[in-house]
Parts: C-alpha cells; sequence; structure tokens
C-alpha cells in the first residue's frame, strides 16, 4: 500500500509541471505536486503528533469520513481491468430494529459474480473482471478504514483515556453512514479497528443509522431538492465555466475516443473521467486505450490534467462561482444543522453519555463541508479516499468552549483572505455563527427555487 501511495504521487510530482505550463491561470491554479496530497490514500492522525488543548477537557467528537479506495462509479465499455474486493472478510451485519433471534435464517455472504464475457449470454463485456460491484469498497479500501480505526485508538482510547477501551454498551456511539454499501463497509472497517474485541452480540450491535436515499442529507440530494439541479445549472451556464469547458475540450474529446464514452454525463463535467482515470492509477492498472487503435492510450499526464480540470470544476461551482454559497446551502447545509444542532446538544447536557459520532460518506460529504469551513487551496483539493474530518469540542479551563477541527490528520488551514477563526480552537459561538449562513431556514422554500 506504501509503496503504491509513493510511486502514484511520483507521477502526479513529475507530470505536474508541464501541465500547468500550457493551462489558463484559473486551473493551474489547482496545485496538485504538494507532497502532503495524494488522492489515492489520505493522511491519518496520528498518536505522535497529537496534542491535547492544554488545561482543557475534550468533550465530544465528530468524525465525517469518506469511504475507503474503491472501485469505478462510470462504466467504459470493454474495460479490461480486474478488481477484488473478496479478500478482507468484511460484512455488514444488518440487525433489525427489535429482538430477531427467534427468526435467524443463518447467515450468508455476499458473492459478486462476474462470468467471462462469451457473446452469448448476460452482459459482462459492459463491466471489469474480478469480484466487485460498481462504487464497491475496495480489499485495499478496507484496510485504510482499519488504519484509520487504529489511528483513532491510539490517540482517543490509550493516549486520551477519552473513549472506552472495550464498547459494552452503545451508549457512547453514534453511527450515521449513507444508504449506499461502500460506506457502510467503511463504517464497519474503521470501527472494527477502533474496538478490535467488540462482538457481534446483539447488547454491543452498533446501531447503523441511514437515511432512505430518497431523503438522503448527507451529500446534495437532487430528488428531494431540484434548487440543487436549477443552481448547477446557472453556473455552468456561465461564461467562465463555459470558457473552462471549451478550453479543455479537445482533451475531452480525446479521452472520449479512447474510452468509447458518449452521452450528457461524459460532456458536461470532468468527474467521470476524474473517476475511471484515478480508480486505476491509484492502483498501478494500465491507463484505458482505444479498441479501434491500441496504440492510443491515456496517459500519465492525462491523468493529471483530467484531475486538475476536476478540482477547477468542484471549486469554481462551490467556491469561486458568485452562486457557490447558494449551492452549499442547498448541498449540504442540512447537514451541517445537523452536526451544529448535536453539538449544541451536547453543550446543553442533552446527549447523555454520547462521545463519538462517527458519519460515513462521500467525497460529496466532505468537500463540501470543507468549502463550507473555508479550508485553504491544499486542504480543499479532491478529498482521498477515507479522507476524516473531525470536530472536537473542548472545554476551557473557564467554562467556555471551543472547536478543533482536524482534517486527515492536521488541523485544518483556513484559506487566507478568509480566516475567521483558529481551526486549533475556535470558539464555540464563532463556530456557530459562521456555519449558521450555510444552514437553510426553510428547506423547502429554497429547495422549491
Ligand atoms: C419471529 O419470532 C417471534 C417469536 O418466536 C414470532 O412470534 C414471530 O411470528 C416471528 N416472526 C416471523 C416473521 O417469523
Ligand atoms: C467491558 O468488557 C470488558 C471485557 O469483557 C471488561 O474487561 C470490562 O471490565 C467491561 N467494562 C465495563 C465498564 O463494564
Ligand atoms: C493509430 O494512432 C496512431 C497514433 O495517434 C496514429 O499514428 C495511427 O495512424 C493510427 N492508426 C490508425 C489505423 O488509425
Ligand atoms: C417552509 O416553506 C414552505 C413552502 O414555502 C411552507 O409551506 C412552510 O410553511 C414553511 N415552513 C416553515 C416552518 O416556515
Amino acid at each position: 500500500m506504501q509503496t503504491t501511495s509513493f510511486a502514484a504521487l511520483a507521477v502526479l510530482a513529475a507530470f505536474t509541471a508541464a501541465a500547468a505550463s500550457n493551462a489558463e491561470p484559473g486551473i493551474s491554479s489547482v496545485a496538485l505536486d504538494d507532497s502532503s496530497y495524494n488522492y489515492c490514500n489520505p493522511g491519518y492522525p496520528s498518536v505522535q503528533s497529537y496534542t491535547s488543548l492544554p488545561g482543557a477537557t475534550l468533550e465530544f467528537v465528530q468524525a465525517v469520513v469518506r469511504h475507503g479506495d474503491r472501485t469505478p462509479v462510470s462504466y467504459i465499455p470493454n474495460d479490461d481491468s480486474t478488481w477484488r474486493c473478496d479478500g478482507v472478510e468484511e460484512e455488514t451485519y444488518l440487525h433489525g430494529a427489535g429482538e430477531s433471534k427467534d427468526n435467524t435464517t443463518g447467515s450468508f455472504k455476499q458473492l459478486v459474480l462476474i462470468p467471462k464475457w462469451n457473446g452469448k449470454y448476460g452482459f459482462s463485456n459492459q463491466l471489469w473482471q474480478g469480484s466487485c460491484e460498481e462504487g464497491e469498497l475496495t480489499d485495499r479500501g478496507k484496510r485504510q478504514h482499519n488504519t484509520l480505526g487504529t489511528q483513532l485508538r491510539s490517540i482517543y482510547v490509550n493516549k486520551l483515556g477519552y473513549l472506552p477501551a472495550n464498547l459494552n454498551s452503545t451508549d457512547e456511539v453514534y453511527l450515521r453512514t449513507t444508504h449506499i454499501w461502500r460506506t457502510k463497509n467503511s463504517a464497519e472497517s474503521l470501527l472494527g479497528a477502533l474496538w478490535p474485541k467488540r462482538g457481534i452480540t446483539p447488547q454491543a450491535a452498533i446501531p447503523m443509522h441511514t437515511y432512505p436515499k430518497r431523503i438522503e442529507t448527507m451529500y446534495g440530494n437532487r430528488d428531494a431538492c431540484p434548487g440543487i439541479s436549477t443552481v448547477n445549472a446557472q453556473i455552468m451556464e456561465s461564461k467562465t465555466y463555459q470558457d473552462f469547458l471549451r478550453e479543455q475540450g479537445p482533451l475531452m474529446a480525446r479521452l472520449a475516443d479512447i474510452m468509447d464514452v458518449r452521452g450528457s454525463g461524459w460532456t458536461t463535467g470532468w468527474d467521470k473521467f476524474f473517476d475511471v482515470l484515478n480508480a486505476r492509477h491509484c492502483h498501478d492498472m494500465k491507463l484505458p486505450c482505444s479498441r479501434a487503435n491500441s496504440t492510443q492510450c491515456a496517459t500519465a499526464a492525462d491523468v493529471v490534467q483530467a484531475t486538475r480540470n476536476a478540482n477547477h470544476e468542484w471549486r469554481y461551482k462551490y467556491r469561486d462561482s458568485p452562486l457557490g454559497n447558494d449551492l452549499l446551502r442547498l448541498d449540504i447545509g442540512s447537514f451541517v444543522g445537523t452536526l451544529r444542532d448535536q453539538m449544541q446538544d451536547h453543550i446543553n447536557g442533552h446527549a447523555g453519555k454520547l462521545k463519538l459520532a462517527l458519519y460515513s460518506g462521500h467525497d460529496s460529504t466532505v468537500w463540501p463541508l470543507l468549502f463550507v469551513l473555508r479550508a485553504g487551496s491544499r486542504q480543499s483539493l479532491w478529498p482521498p479516499y477515507a479522507s476524516n474530518l473531525i470536530f472536537e469540542l473542548w472545554k476551557q479551563p473557564d467554562g467556555s468552549r471551543v472547536i478543533r477541527v482536524i482534517f486527515n490528520g492536521e488541523v485544518l488551514q483556513l484559506d487566507e483572505s478568509e480566516k475567521w477563526c483558529d481551526m486549533n480552537a475556535c470558539p464555540v459561538d464563532t463556530f456557530f455563527k459562521h456555519v449558521e449562513a450555510f444552514i437553510p431556514s426553510n428547506i423547502t422554500s429554497e429547495c422549491a427555487k
């Protein structure tokens, strides 16, 4: 895993200068060559560098994480890669809400079957080989969350004695994931390492809370909130965005030819190219070549430029566009409100024994939060797999409370032009005032736009 991450980084660094020289100013401002950024692997909190706030008491921790390494969510025809998702035993055990011991039907194990394409039965020429679903957590992704759980244990259990060494009751931990399998499995991998001795018993089964897809708030929910699509379309109509698409059009057209992909999702943005290329890049897999002409292949420089473009696109939409704050409110504001209210409940003494709240989501969960917080350029790049954004609530000796924000193992550094607080110890009132500007007062009427 380590070897791959350094190799990946070297490739990115080597091609960044070349790609930057002929890109337009906005795009080249996306600096990917910082040695601390690696899309394939996150930074982890570390017990060596972690320090408590002097004299203060830790009262509550919220962790918002992105799932680990996954297979692509975008398909290309005749994909010749092979993905493995069955080498690490992680199963998501879903108990019913009530007691179900008398009704057990035994155990099952999920097996993904992808038959060899024989031109007759099924559609397997439209997918890779191996043992993975679309967007499934790979074995590496499970290990990333295991590492994260181990690191969190070394800090919050071993160093601070804040969390219990054994989880005998589930009053102290709250878990919410999106309805999607990879975020559930990521949470399972993380918590399995945070409390390794926890058995799967009814008493210690951690409730895995999910909102149904239709009403999900941990990412922009365009079905529930049509306003997101409206604002997104307005941003995309802007001259700045259209100029960007046009400028990068030749590269997009060449990659679409190589990958043999067409259709709206592939022409209006860079997400899908980013997805296909980086998924392979992170595994040192061969990049796609054209079926019509096998000498035409995507290159390492293409990976860098597609990554730069995808970053530019998101940063423009969510940060630099005049409509960026509107988009953030509709997209993630409801979830910001959930986090704020849970923190407030804790301060008010209404949170019982709760010590850790884990939210297992996506890049589209973590990234908008980073934009809401006004993270600096380096920490607002596309969040790597298993990215971890931690909010700590501390009580100072004088009774006042501060919030510390740690992203991928480092205290969050804000953008130079918008340093609204010190994220190592931000007074709660200042913190709430800032985030409240992004919480819709009436989500129904705002989303109806
Ligand atoms: C589950 O078990 C309970 C207790 O034995 C029984 O009353 C109930 O009918 C069972 N439910 C199903 C769906 O079998
Ligand atoms: C929790 O369980 C462990 C292992 O069974 C035990 O050693 C420990 O004393 C228990 N802690 C509490 C607070 O009950
Ligand atoms: C295949 O691509 C190469 C490189 O772009 C080009 O030189 C060659 O003419 C192409 N061959 C065919 C048959 O189109
Ligand atoms: C929110 O807006 C909707 C639609 O305009 C309205 O029907 C509803 O009463 C509002 N809710 C509150 C709490 O103001």
